[in-house]
């Protein structure tokens, strides 16, 4: 059974890191004007209130976005990710939060596709009803770890997969990397973005992972690490990463200009760093 529910962590920090990076790659794959899919194999519900009982109990964004919003931060890498935040709080209060999968449907074209999985019975019907009447969007309700590696490869050539698992059960690791393993065998070209989360020194398996994506003989393997505060012993998230296979040309530097500016803003004072790396580069 799934007992891990989005609405109580959406818009923290590792939300703004992982929907920033996304958006950032989207742009990227938009600069050409062939057609590419987005698929998306732990969706969540689309979107998200933050005024919600959920949300409001934990107040996770209050650290994450809500930083970012009473700010009103502005730099380059991150306009068009708060302009769509914007967007779905016109009114000036921060009370919606977009995730993955609406990210894709604002800033995907007429021409692109977008590919959604999500296992969770109640989150998946959220989703149809937040993904309704767009014809670009497939829909599965199934295991993301599987249903990835049958859709692949895709008609369309190019394109981002997200994979962003909650990491509830520890075998979340392991399969990641076997997903991850056997799509990218089947589609070479694909950028494949995954989300972890870095956790106190005893629970920690962010090195473990990024060790075992480093053994694919992929062109190339970037990873975006932002922390908000120290490493604690035995609890808590203080960070988290996004590993990216076939990172597109210039993320790093973007990510490398990003993320001392997401760090300053979001991270307990004098605490927590950032780290933007090549494990594997330019083969
Ligand atoms: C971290 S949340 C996703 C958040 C979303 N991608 C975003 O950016 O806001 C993880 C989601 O994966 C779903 N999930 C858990 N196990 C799954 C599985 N094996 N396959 C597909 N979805 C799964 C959970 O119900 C949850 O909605």
């Amino acid at each position: 059974m799934l007992s891990y529910r989005h609405s109580f962590h959406a818009g923290n920090h590792a939300d703004v890191l992982k929907h920033a990076t996304q958006v950032l790659i989207l742009e990227k794959l938009k600069t050409k004007a062939k057609p590419f899919v987005y698929v998306d194999s732990h969706s969540g519900a689309g979107l998200y209130r933050l005024d919600s009982k959920e949300a409001r109990k934990t107040a996770e964004y209050e650290t994450g976005i809500g930083r970012l919003w009473s700010q009103q931060t502005d730099f380059p890498e991150i306009e068009v990710y708060l302009t769509l935040i914007k967007q779905l709080n016109p009114d000036g209060d921060l009370r919606y939060y977009a995730s993955s999968p609406l990210i894709a449907r604002e800033l995907l074209r007429e021409q692109d596709r977008i590919i959604l999985m999500e296992l969770h019975n109640q989150e998946v019907e959220v989703l149809r009803q937040n993904m309704a009447g767009d014809s670009r969007v497939s829909l599965h309700h199934r295991d993301g770890f599987e249903g990835l590696t049958a859709i692949l490869p895709q008609p369309l050539r190019r394109g981002l997969v997200l994979i962003d698992p909650s990491y509830e059960i520890k075998s979340d690791y392991q399969q990641v990397m076997n997903s991850v393993m056997l799509s990218w065998r089947k589609w070479h070209v694909g950028i494949f973005a995954i989300w972890y989360p870095i956790l106190s020194q005893q629970r920690d398996q962010s090195g473990w992972l990024l060790e075992q994506l480093a053994k694919i003989p992929c062109k190339n393997l970037l990873v975006a690490e932002l922390a908000v505060s120290d490493q604690a012993k035995n609890y808590g998230m203080h960070g988290s990463g996004m590993a990216i296979i076939n990172a597109p040309w210039q993320l790093d530097q973007q990510l490398a200009s990003l993320l001392p500016h997401l760090h300053s803003s979001l991270a307990q004072a004098g605490q927590g760093q950032v780290r933007v790396e090549w494990l594997i580069e330019g083969l």
